[in-house]
């Protein structure tokens, strides 16, 4: 039977994938997390929980014994996250792990997003490492949005600088369940571009006030404009520029594809942006 393990498990997408491992009910299910009490839930399930920090190979060393297949998922501390990562893939090799699939952003090789150079790096470091393994290029999540749903309905509006950019998003779930089929798959390809349909930030005011029935507009700044709004509602300079930042990625289009990898990898449509709306309306 194989082993499959999960890092970040205690994370929003983590769980998902142990979630959707557990409902496959396929091979044996590992869930690596820095504090194991976050998901004591999942111990009785049938799920093994070890303890493994990025930052602490002798943890990571000890979680990946006797696993076969490992979703890597990427850290959280941009900026540190190669030499996290590059941890993990070293203690997978010496564990004789055989695939590795990491969740890494769309187009990370040639992204002019702020995030992508650690994605980037990661991917450099598994196709040295030389064991088999797939990369789910990861655009953003639709959450990012409808997190926010309760801001843009209460002032009205959502601010931003990413002009008539377009995003490719697609739920939480969605990813999670394209990782655990590229991560059981017999022959898994070793790139997907992941992403659900496209929407600027104009018609996503639209789309919003369409399923609240309340009007929300986008308004639009200059990266300067933004950067002053952010600090402006308490966000320091460098969080502020880096927010920004993101939005001028979107600007620039790299966080847009039409490419289909998403819905081939889940064999069914991604989640619309209409229907996360309407549930986190409804929720
Ligand atoms: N595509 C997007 O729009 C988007 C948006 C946000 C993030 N991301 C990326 O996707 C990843 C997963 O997303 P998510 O929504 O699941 O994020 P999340 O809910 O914030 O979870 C992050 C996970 O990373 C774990 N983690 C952080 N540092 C670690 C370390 N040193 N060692 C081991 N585990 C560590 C956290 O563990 P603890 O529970 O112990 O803190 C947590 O389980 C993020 O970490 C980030 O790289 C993508």
């Amino acid at each position: 039977m194989t082993t499959y393990a999960v890092t970040a498990a205690s994370g929003h997408l983590g769980r998902l994938a142990v979630e959707d491992l557990l409902a496959r009910g396929e091979g044996d299910v590992v869930a690596i997390v820095r504090d194991p009490g976050k998901v004591a839930d999942l111990a009785g399930r049938g799920v093994t929980v070890r303890a493994g920090d990025y930052d602490d190979p002798a943890s990571l060393a000890a979680a990946l014994q006797g696993v076969d297949r490992l979703l890597l998922v990427s850290g959280s501390e941009p900026g540190k996250r190669i030499a996290q990562h590059t941890r993990v893939v070293e203690a997978a090799k010496a564990a004789g792990v055989q695939r590795i699939a990491y969740t890494s952003i769309l187009r990370a090789d040639t992204s002019g997003n702020p995030l992508a150079p650690d994605h980037a790096g990661t991917e450099e470091v598994l196709a040295a490492a030389g064991i088999e393994f797939t990369v789910l290029r990861n655009s953003w999540y639709l959450e990012n949005y409808t997190a926010q749903l309760g801001q843009y309905l209460r002032t009205g509006e959502i601010v931003g600088s990413a002009h008539e950019g377009r995003v490719s998003a697609a739920s939480r779930a969605d990813y999670a369940q394209a990782a655990v089929a590229a991560l059981t798959a017999e022959d898994p390809g070793q790139v997907h571009e992941l992403a659900g349909a496209s929407f600027s930030f104009p018609e996503l005011a639209a789309a919003v006030t369409e399923v609240t029935g309340a009007t929300v507009t986008y308004r639009d700044l200059t990266t300067q404009e933004h950067v002053q709004t952010l600090q402006a509602v308490g966000l320091d300079a460098g969080t502020a520029a880096f927010v920004a930042a993101l939005d001028a990625s979107i600007a620039a289009g790299d966080l847009q594809t039409d490419r289909t990898d998403l819905v081939e990898l889940l064999g069914r449509p991604a989640t619309s942006l209409t229907d996360a709306l309407r549930a986190a309306h409804g929720a």
